[in-house]
């Protein structure tokens, strides 16, 4: 039975985990959301005391074998999915501004990149998958059959943010979000190993002025086509 892959690339704050999760409900297919695996090796790594010594070569090959065995699991519910390291709950730690460092240290490393592709490859089940990363459909899963980049300004991206932000109660200054995902993009799309690109044959959106709910049309009218449904 062929397994229908479906990716999502694109920056940071573009929408691409709202609208991966709502295209998995959608088609009923698996959700794979890559960088919550670059955090859980980041939080990892922090946890062993290793994340700021990865440039030395021996402590890099124990990474690298941490990152092969990595204890993971993620358990979804109609509530949403519970992520777990080593069998403790760390849904939210993950979220977090440091453990958002710890994986961009984690997903600059090709060596780390290498030993997490198959952790991710295993994520393509029947009857399907939708994959939300950076390189899901350059690296990971070339051969899946839709293929889409989702994309905003990176002013309405932190516009969304910002918002975000505020409706957890925090004060937060626009400037400050800006110039943090401007760097952020810079550092994803300029890394020499997997950077931020759309692959050649990706349907792009650009959602910058651009509701969820019309967004999610254009990415299913695509697929349908795409699968033949
Ligand atoms: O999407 P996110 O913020 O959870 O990603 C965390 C980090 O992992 C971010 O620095 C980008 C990186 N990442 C990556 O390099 N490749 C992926 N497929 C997914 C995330």
């Amino acid at each position: 039975m062929t397994i229908h892959i479906i990716t999502i690339d694109g920056p940071s704050g573009s929408g691409k985990g709202t609208l991966a999760a709502k295209l998995a409900q959608h088609y009923q297919y698996h959700l794979l959301d890559s960088g919550a695996i670059y955090r859980l090796l980041g939080l990892s790594l922090h946890q062993k005391d290793l994340i700021d010594s990865l440039d030395q070569i021996l402590i890099l090959e124990q990474c690298v074998e941490i990152a092969t065995h990595l204890d993971i699991k993620f358990i979804s519910d109609v509530k949403g999915t519970q992520i777990y390291l080593d069998d403790i709950d760390v849904t939210e730690t993950i979220r977090t501004e440091r453990v958002g460092e710890f994986a961009s240290k984690v997903a600059a490393i090709p060596a780390l990149r290498v030993a997490l592709f198959e952790r991710q490859r295993i994520f393509a089940q029947v009857p399907g998958l939708v994959a939300d990363g950076r390189d899901m459909a350059t690296t990971v899963f070339p051969e899946a059959q839709a293929k889409i980049y989702l994309t905003a300004s990176a002013e309405s991206r932190a516009e969304r943010r910002v918002k975000q932000l505020q409706g957890m109660g925090l004060d937060v200054k626009i400037s400050d979000i800006l110039s943090n995902i401007q760097a952020r993009d810079k550092r994803d799309m300029e890394r020499t190993v997997a950077p931020l690109k759309p692959a050649e044959d990706a349907f792009i959106i650009d959602s910058s002025n651009l509701s969820i709910e019309n967004v999610f049309t254009l990415m299913t009218d695509y697929i349908d086509a795409q699968l033949g449904k």
